[in-house]
């Protein structure tokens, strides 16, 4: 079964992360929602959405554009694995926000969540991002402006784990 990864990206953070996390993880095919309709997820089983956040927790400006179709999507019977990209210093109080959001949407549109990620290594004050014991990301966070020593090895991590989740 192949995994559909639609991504956003203004400055190409995010494009890269697709790419990387395209060589771990079998059969998965990449979607830049800037040129991609949406709806080719009704095809695919397990998808990956990769966002992230900007002007103090705001939603990059290609998946605001898609926004509210995403709620027109049904993820009944799908998994879902999420992406965040931000900057967990310079923007502390609205970490990984958009990840936050888009998540709260396809889940109240029926989807699976997979791909929980620890909080342990990142210094921030509030994310939107968070499950409700606080103790994960709800997706792999990526910190390309503060930590970018440590983004090849969480790729790597994290596609072992959701390549498991996705069964
Ligand atoms: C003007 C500006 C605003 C930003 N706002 C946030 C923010 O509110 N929260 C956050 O976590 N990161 C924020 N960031 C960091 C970006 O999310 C980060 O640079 C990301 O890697 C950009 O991804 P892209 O190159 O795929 O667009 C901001 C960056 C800039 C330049």
């Amino acid at each position: 079964m192949s995994i559909a990864l639609f991504y956003g990206t203004t400055t190409g953070n995010t494009g890269d992360v697709a790419e990387k996390v395209q060589l771990h993880l079998e059969n998965i095919e990449l979607f830049d929602v800037a040129d991609s309709p949406l709806n080719i997820i009704e095809n695919y089983q397990q998808i990956i959405f990769a966002i992230p956040t900007w002007d103090y927790g705001e939603v990059q400006e290609d998946w605001q554009e898609v926004w509210d179709e995403v709620d027109t999507l049904d993820f009944t019977g799908k998994t879902v694995a999420f992406i965040g990209l931000g900057d967990q210093y310079g923007y502390a109080e609205w970490f990984l926000d958009a990840m936050g959001m888009l998540h709260d949407k396809v889940v109240a549109k029926g989807a699976s969540i997979v791909g929980h990620w620890p909080t342990d290594s990142y210094e921030f004050d509030e994310s939107k991002a968070l499950t409700a014991d606080k103790k994960f990301f709800i997706g792999l966070a990526i910190d390309d402006d503060c930590q970018n020593e440590l983004s090849d090895e969480r790729i790597e991590q994290w596609c072992e784990q959701v390549s498991l989740e996705f069964g």
